[in-house]
């Protein structure tokens, strides 16, 4: 593999390769030398405290190192320095880059200028492809399976990355979908398109009440509020959001599982994470064995390694 910048570059069988290599690696059974001599670049345009820090785990641990990145006020992009230049002299100071932006358009212009393969750590509204890699793996996990599942999305699916390659990789499997949003907010057509073009069962609507009783996985989502420009539409949005509570879940299944990719605000109540349902934070443990997984694969990769 030489970048991965989308969901759209994996099949289900890449995908499930990936998983299972992740699963080796949760179990110890990897070479702890695997990137010994390689350094990871992790460039982050916006704040990140997840993706940043399980990819430079996941770099710890299997014997590479990560450069020190200053904060973006230290770098010579605060004095004008064009965000191409930047990456073409970054990309040379290592093997691997994680980029993350918040323009839609970074992660592909990077790829241009880029010495060293980019893995897209999440651009602007439009994907976040190591999350869902590690959403699967969390709904494996917790559930042993995704085939034959009722997953609800919940919440902000016009604006959430995450949303987003979560949709392109569920779409690989044989479930239901319920996409459960305000009218604003709802997943943008070419997403539903794709669903439909690969007939997943999808049920669309605003109320996660309706449906609670019959799905097996809940994920939902933060309101994107910094990506609504209209205050009145945001108030009224903060107003109608989702919330999920104890008292929500006593009309859910038993086992209804909770994924959030976090930060959270209020649509999970705190006193939730005390439920055996709650799978959040593993969900976010997660992150460091399928990013060893994937930094593994990238490193030894016929496609890796332009210059060095
Ligand atoms: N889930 C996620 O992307 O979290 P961070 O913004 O902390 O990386």
């Amino acid at each position: 593999m030489d970048s991965l910048l989308s969901m759209d570059q994996l099949s289900r069988q890449e995908i499930e390769a990936l998983l299972k290599h992740a699963q080796e690696m949760e179990h110890g059974h990897y070479d702890r030398e695997a990137a010994r001599r390689k350094i990871l670049i992790p460039l982050f345009f916006e704040p990140s405290t997840r993706t940043r820090l399980s990819f430079e785990t996941a770099m710890l641990r299997l014997g590479g190192q990560v450069l020190h990145v200053p904060h973006l006020n230290d770098l010579a992009v605060s004095k004008g320095e064009s965000f191409q230049d930047t990456i073409r002299v970054v990309s040379g100071f290592g093997d691997l880059m994680v980029l993350r932006h918040a323009d839609d358009a970074a992660v592909y212009l990077a790829e241009k200028y880029s010495d060293a393969p980019i893995i897209n750590g999440g651009n602007g509204c439009d994907e976040h492809p190591t999350q869902t890699l590690l959403d699967l793996y969390t709904i494996y996990k917790e559930k042993k399976q995704i085939d034959g599942l009722n997953i609800a999305l919940v919440g902000d699916l016009k604006h959430a990355r995450t949303m987003h390659s979560l949709i392109k990789g569920v779409s690989h499997y044989r479930i239901t979908l319920f996409l459960i949003s305000p009218h604003e907010l709802r997943a943008p057509r070419p997403l539903l398109e794709l669903l439909r073009e690969r007939n997943v069962h999808v049920i669309e609507g605003r109320s996660l009440e309706q449906v609670i009783w019959e799905v097996d996985v809940i994920y939902t989502v933060m309101l994107q509020h910094h990506r609504i420009k209209d205050q009145g539409t945001l108030e009224r949005l903060r107003q109608e959001y989702y919330r999920i509570t104890p008292e929500l879940l006593r009309s859910g299944k038993q086992n209804v599982s909770i994924l959030h990719p976090l930060v959270r605000m209020n649509e999970v109540a705190v006193e939730v994470d005390a439920l055996p349902n709650a799978a959040y934070f593993r969900q976010a443990k997660n992150g460091v064995f399928v990013r060893m997984a994937l930094l593994y694969r990238m490193l030894n990769s016929t496609l890796f390694a332009k210059n060095f």
